[in-house]
């Protein structure tokens, strides 16, 4: 099988050899800190007995997993800690398609690219379900696209990269369709602290067999590169799950998960208020920039992107790199997420420049 190089690649590759100053509005990866309470047991962890720096326990620390178990209302038992969510997904992902219930997986359009690259890569097919203008997702067109084929569903609130946040109503529809299918709800929620509506709901709120939850402290605790996510999974499927994780990884990066394990019992609420404020004032800046600029624009829900779409100026790759060089400001191609949003460009609101940005494309599409 061969693997593409992922599109953001591309593009931040071209963006940094660019011969002038860009503004990168195309990775995921936030520009704020993370909480001081991670620096302090990042520190804390540089001087601990050498036991702590061999192999944990494979499904993750023990605390960490009851730390998450608390404070998301399941068992202990249903918690596995994963290299990020990327892994999480992957993992939720096999374990639906090794149920031999079927090898489709039922996605959105657009949709988080890595989904449909992983189902490839796992031997399944994706059926896709176009959402509508502000990327929300009816559950209706979802039970029309279901089949006895379908091994899952993977939907992702709020939603890389409309912005959507489903309302609990959606939600509840997702599992019950699952359940009728015999299929297995995927619901990614790593960008769960950015809901920006105060409407998001977990999966979790709904009581399944049929469901597995995602999620990450990548975007919640601005840590991409420590990679420490998880995966909350049914008690029947556990064990399936845990065993896959220690085949592929052994198991993941001890000092990464103690260092989240003290920020999550030191850090106040306040912290992700202030960033959710902080990217609500970017959200305005830069949708009234594109609102000067006479684009067609997203006003996210939640997570944090923006779409826009400017006359004549349709989102691929070739125009991406124009941008580049000609505006000095990178986003994504909407042709990166599927079919439905190829006159779209995707920006990340992850830089500390966004309106110096606003303005650079307010006077290139003036
Ligand atoms: C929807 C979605 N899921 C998963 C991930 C990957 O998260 P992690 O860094 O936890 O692997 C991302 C990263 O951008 C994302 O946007």
């Amino acid at each position: 099988m061969e693997y593409e190089t992922p599109l953001f690649l591309r593009v931040m590759e071209y963006a940094s050899s660019a011969d002038r100053d860009v503004i990168d509005m195309v990775s995921g990866n936030p520009d704020w800190d993370p909480p001081d309470a991670l620096r302090d047991g990042l520190r804390e962890y540089v001087d601990l007995e050498p036991a702590a720096f061999q192999y944990p326990p494979s499904d993750g620390l023990l605390e960490l997993r009851e730390e998450i178990a608390a404070r998301r209302g399941v068992e202990t038992e249903q918690v596995v800690v994963t290299h990020g969510a990327g892994e999480a997904n992957y993992l939720a992902m096999a374990r639906a398609l090794e149920r031999d219930r079927g090898e489709e997986v039922v996605l959105t359009d657009p949709v988080y690219p890595y989904y449909p690259g992983k189902t490839t890569m796992l031997g399944g097919t994706q059926t896709f379900v176009p959402t509508d203008d502000r990327g929300q997702l009816d559950p209706a067109d979802v039970r029309a696209a279901a089949s006895e084929e379908t091994a899952a569903i993977v939907a992702n609130s709020p939603n890389n990269p409309t912005g959507a946040v489903y309302p609990a109503e959606t939600i509840r529809e997702l599992v019950a369709i699952a359940e009728e299918y015999d299929a297995v709800l995927i619901s990614d929620e790593v960008y769960d602290h950015f809901d920006l509506s105060g409407t998001f709901e977990s999966a979790l709120s709904v009581d399944s067999d049929h469901r597995i939850v995602t999620n990450s402290f990548s975007k919640s605790m601005a840590i991409t590169g420590f990679r420490v996510g998880y995966v909350i999974v049914p008690p029947h499927l556990a064990d399936d799950v845990r065993s896959r994780h220690m085949l592929v990884n052994v198991a993941g990066s001890r000092p990464s998960q103690y260092a989240v394990l003290h920020a999550l019992w030191e850090t106040d609420p306040t912290y992700y208020e202030r960033k959710r404020e902080l990217l609500r004032e970017r959200v305005e800046t830069f949708t009234d920039a594109l609102e000067a600029a006479g684009a067609e624009y997203t006003t996210p829900q939640g997570s944090f992107y923006v779409m826009a779409r400017f006359d004549d100026y349709p989102g691929t790759l070739e125009n991406v790199f124009r941008l580049i060089d000609e505006a000095g400001v990178a986003g994504m191609p909407g042709e990166a997420f599927g079919d439905s949003r190829t006159e779209w460009l995707r920006f990340a609101l992850v830089s500390p420049r966004i309106e110096e940005a606003a303005r650079r494309l307010a006077d290139y599409f003036e």
